[in-house]
């Protein structure tokens, strides 16, 4: 079964004798057999055909002793039914083609429904789960949050975004229509998970990578509301873990700490003690290791690897381990598989052994 796994059951607070191990990004471009298929497919082409989506799903399980998997898709793709144009550009990543303008385009904003706008990737997760089941690996299903997919659709980021002026003029100068924009979206994504949690996912993680960028007020009022909606709905479909992923926002924890959710993915910037205490030991804790010193000779590897995951034991709830954001491009093979080696090799001591 995939929903009583090691990973599963620390998501939900309870330890086993080490921390589980999976990373964000480790199905990517630092895998040559990610980049044959990538050589043939498109970005966008990869998450609509459901046959390739889960291969490239399970080549990182083939490398690695992983002890979960996060379907291949994208957080943007859902945007497209609605009718957000875009692609994801070699070298420069995702380009929004009709950014929103005005309210009248958040107006015309549809909310499609899951099976019709991302049936492919609820394929997907069928054939990975089929696959994964068997072996007892669970599977996340993920979605952007409400603020994060409102960053990429205002053409915030990339190449002539406005780096936050836009949607900040929204929050603050069209109150409802920054209201309107989240009630969509919020529908779309949690429309979209509860799909996925249908489909055999076993886990659920909402990544808001933008919202480092708000004030702890503005978060308060303007962008907090419509991720509790989105977990409050989850949470009512659902009994699966959800993990709630706010990249750079340690300084909302006042508020994160009030969502509804199992676990909580923590970058490289705040230790993962300071992180316990900020959430007020109230989450699991994913993470932390940077990305960048997978770059590092591996004696560095070793040793952040071990010091990440002693602060790790320290955690009221669980620790998962991973890393603080995505694998980057060219990190090296082996320093991957050293960190997932030093994992499966760790065993919790004296407290921390519960
Ligand atoms: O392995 C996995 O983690 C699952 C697949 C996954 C991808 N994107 C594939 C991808 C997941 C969970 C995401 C989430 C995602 N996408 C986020 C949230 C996490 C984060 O990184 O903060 C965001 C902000 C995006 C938007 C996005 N997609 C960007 C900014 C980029 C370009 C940057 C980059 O790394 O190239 C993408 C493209 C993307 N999404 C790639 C992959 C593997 C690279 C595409 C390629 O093959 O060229």
């Amino acid at each position: 079964m995939g929903n009583d796994t090691l990973l599963t059951r620390a998501l939900k607070g309870i330890r086993g004798e080490r921390p589980p191990v999976w990373f964000m990004r480790q199905a990517g471009r630092y895998l040559p057999e990610y980049r044959a298929v990538r050589e043939r497919h498109s970005m966008l082409d990869v998450i609509r055909t459901p046959e390739l989506a889960a291969q490239v799903t399970l080549q990182p399980l083939e490398r690695f002793d992983l002890d979960g998997a996060i379907i291949f898709a994208d957080i943007l793709n859902p945007l497209i039914g609605m009718g957000i144009e875009l692609d994801f550009v070699e070298g420069e990543g995702p380009k929004i083609f009709n950014p929103i303008k005005s309210p009248a385009d958040i107006e015309k904003l549809l909310v499609p429904d899951p099976q019709k706008n991302t049936g492919y990737t609820l394929e997907a997760i069928r054939q990975v789960v089929s696959v994964l089941r068997p072996r007892g690996i669970p599977l996340f299903g993920f979605a952007g949050a409400p603020f994060t997919l409102a960053w990429y659709a205002l053409g915030e980021a990339g190449k002539g975004g406005a780096q936050g002026r836009a949607i900040k003029e929204l929050i603050f100068h069209q109150p409802e229509a920054w209201r309107l924009l989240m009630d969509r979206l919020v529908e779309l994504i949690s429309s979209y998970l509860i799909a996925q949690a249908e489909a055999g996912a076993s886990a659920l993680q909402i990544f808001d990578s933008w919202v480092g960028v708000c004030a702890p007020s503005t978060y308060k009022e303007a962008v907090f509301p419509a991720v509790l909606e989105v977990v409050t709905r989850v949470r009512s479909a659902t009994d699966l873990p959800i993990v709630y992923f706010p990249l750079g926002g340690i300084g909302l924890a006042d508020s994160v700490k009030q969502l509804p959710v199992d676990a909580v993915s923590v970058d490289w910037r705040v230790s993962l003690s300071g992180a316990d205490s900020a959430y007020g030991h109230t989450f699991s804790l994913q993470g932390n290791l940077d990305p960048a010193l997978l770059f590092c000779p591996l004696d560095t590897v070793r040793k952040e690897t071990s010091r990440v995951l002693d602060e790790g034991a320290t955690v009221k709830r669980a620790h998962i381990m991973n890393l603080g954001h995505g694998l980057l491009p060219h990190t090296p093979i082996e320093a991957v598989a050293e960190v997932v080696r030093l994992v499966r090799e760790y065993r919790y001591e004296g407290e921390a052994a519960r």
